[in-house]
């Protein structure tokens, strides 16, 4: 039963934290990383790790040279292996057949070619990277037509259900491990060393069984139905500033329903982060390869309500500005996708601050994580604009909040990161132009306290009394969409 090399093909934000908790648990276990970048092996052998995860510096620090190794030095790590996770990327293709739908696996094929080159003896290849049902298939394929005869594989789906941000206490404790095999002797063993790995930290009954294939759609189906959860309170907040309801008391009383819960109930901006999008795509993409059109219709839905929802969020706040944004100043608090990380992959501010950029607007970027670099990267990236020279000088960095809100008309708040709820809203009022506003985008400030302070305040799914009452008295506000 005993695995004693591991080796992990993709040193990201899957790969990296998966196999350090997995050598801190597993002290019997020698873990090595691998990845072609040269650079991000370096950051991991580095202090500065190449992501930002509670908890994670701790688990790299207790296990690196023990029995956690990072290295680029793929062939190596293959052929001392007697596991091998391809934990690679799998963006969405950008060019081809399925372009802007389709995974891109030639990623997870380059791993399954080097695998069939250079491994020695029986291995176990795990497909952790999220793929379209059948990927496995695929691998197998690869591996089987390449075989010499002193080489044999096992190929298995355990596709990873971790969240960013919360990474590490989501590996200590899934809520499931979900391990797809082949039926058959072989697949049953390879199975079980897997499993005898999670169960040196996970308990027996959470560790789930089904055919390769299953395991493969499952995960897909898990960040279609979160991000269809996501889409539809986000549906609702546009009904609620539309009559008057307020999306977090709708959201709450929803969520009471034991059939419903209360999870991922909370309308924002939208989704963001590499998986919901590309997975939703993917899963689009099969249906429609399928002969299933209603089927990738109901899913596509689900994206464009979240693109929605962003220009949504954008154009209100040019509204509220009346109806101009040209020259003026907006802080932009958070970056990142979601708090607790540094990722931007399709981020929220990223579309919200190019739309706020093509009406002219100059940003005054915060975020407590994201590099400037990244930033620099995300807004002049040819996907979001044709004319990067314009844009590079309209946005600026900071890394002072106060410093980001000064003289600015508005603050525009796109992540959730905790410290904004505690910044002195007050101190940065004073140093605002007038009226100030600001635009809570995650419906994580304190509002009455706000508009007390003097802020315009605006956030998704609810219209505030107090701005209406302004309006009434005759001050100069801008006519809403929504106004009755
Ligand atoms: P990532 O982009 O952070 O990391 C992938 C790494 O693989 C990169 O460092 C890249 O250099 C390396 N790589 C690519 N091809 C390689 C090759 N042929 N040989 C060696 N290294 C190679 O990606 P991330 O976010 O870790 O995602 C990996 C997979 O896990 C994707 O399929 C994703 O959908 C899935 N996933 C991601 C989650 C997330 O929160 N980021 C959560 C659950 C699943």
């Amino acid at each position: 039963m005993v695995v004693k090399n591991v080796c992990c093909i993709g040193a990201g934000y899957v790969g990296g934290p998966t196999c350090s908790v997995i050598a801190w648990k597993c002290p019997d276990i020698n873990v090595h990383v691998v990845d072609k970048s040269e650079m991000r092996i370096k950051q991991w052998n580095s202090d500065k790790l190449p992501i930002y995860e509670p908890g994670l510096d701790d688990v790299v620090k207790e296990c690196r040279g023990k029995n956690l190794f990072f290295s680029s030095d793929i062939e190596k790590g293959i052929k001392e292996a007697d596991l091998i996770f391809i934990s690679v990327n799998t963006p969405t293709k950008t060019f081809g057949i399925g372009k802007g739908r389709a995974a891109d696996l030639k990623f997870v094929e380059a791993c399954a070619r080097k695998i069939a080159e250079v491994a020695e003896g029986h291995k176990i290849v795990v497909e952790k990277s999220t793929v379209p049902v059948r990927a496995a298939e695929s691998i197998s394929h690869i591996l089987s037509a390449n075989t010499r005869p002193d080489v044999s594989f096992q190929v298995l789906s355990n596709p990873e259900f971790l969240a960013e941000g919360t990474a590490v206490t989501n590996l200590l404790y899934p809520d499931r491990v979900l391990i797809g095999g082949e039926e058959s002797a072989g697949g049953d063993e390879a199975v079980a060393k897997l499993m005898w790995i999670y169960t040196h930290w996970v308990p027996k009954e959470k560790i789930v069984t089904t055919s390769t294939w299953s395991s493969e759609l499952s995960k897909l189906a898990s960040n279609a139905f979160l991000a269809q959860r996501v889409s539809s309170i986000n549906a609702i907040s546009a009904v609620c500033e539309a009559t008057g309801a307020d999306v977090s008391q709708v959201a709450a009383a929803v969520g009471l329903d034991s059939r419903i819960g209360p999870n991922f109930l909370q309308a924002s901006v939208g989704f963001g982060g590499s998986c919901f999008q590309k997975d939703l795509l993917n899963l689009v993409y099969i249906a429609e390869c399928l002969n299933l059109p209603e089927v990738a219709m109901y899913w596509q839905q689900v994206t464009d309500m979240n693109e929605y929802q962003r220009t949504r969020f954008a154009k209100r706040i040019v509204e509220c500005l009346f109806n101009t944004v040209t020259d003026k100043t907006l802080a932009v608090f958070g970056f990142a996708f979601k708090k607790n990380t540094g990722d931007t992959r399709e981020s929220p501010a990223i579309y919200v601050c190019s739309h706020l950029l093509e009406e002219g607007a100059r940003l005054n970027i915060y975020d407590p994580k994201v590099e400037p670099k990244q930033i620099e990267h995300d807004l002049t990236s040819s996907s979001v604009t044709d004319d990067p020279e314009r844009v590079q000088k309209l946005f600026s960095t900071y890394s002072d909040p106060y410093e980001a809100a000064k003289d600015a008309h508005a603050i525009v708040v796109l992540t959730d990161w905790d410290e904004f709820k505690n910044f002195d809203y007050k101190k940065m009022l004073d140093s605002m132009k007038r009226p100030a506003f600001i635009f809570d985008g995650r419906k994580m400030l304190d509002h009455s306290a706000l508009i007390k302070l003097g802020f315009h305040t605006e956030t998704v799914g609810k219209r505030f009394a107090r701005n209406a009452l302004l309006r009434a008295s005759g001050e100069h506000f801008p006519a809403f969409s929504w106004t009755p």
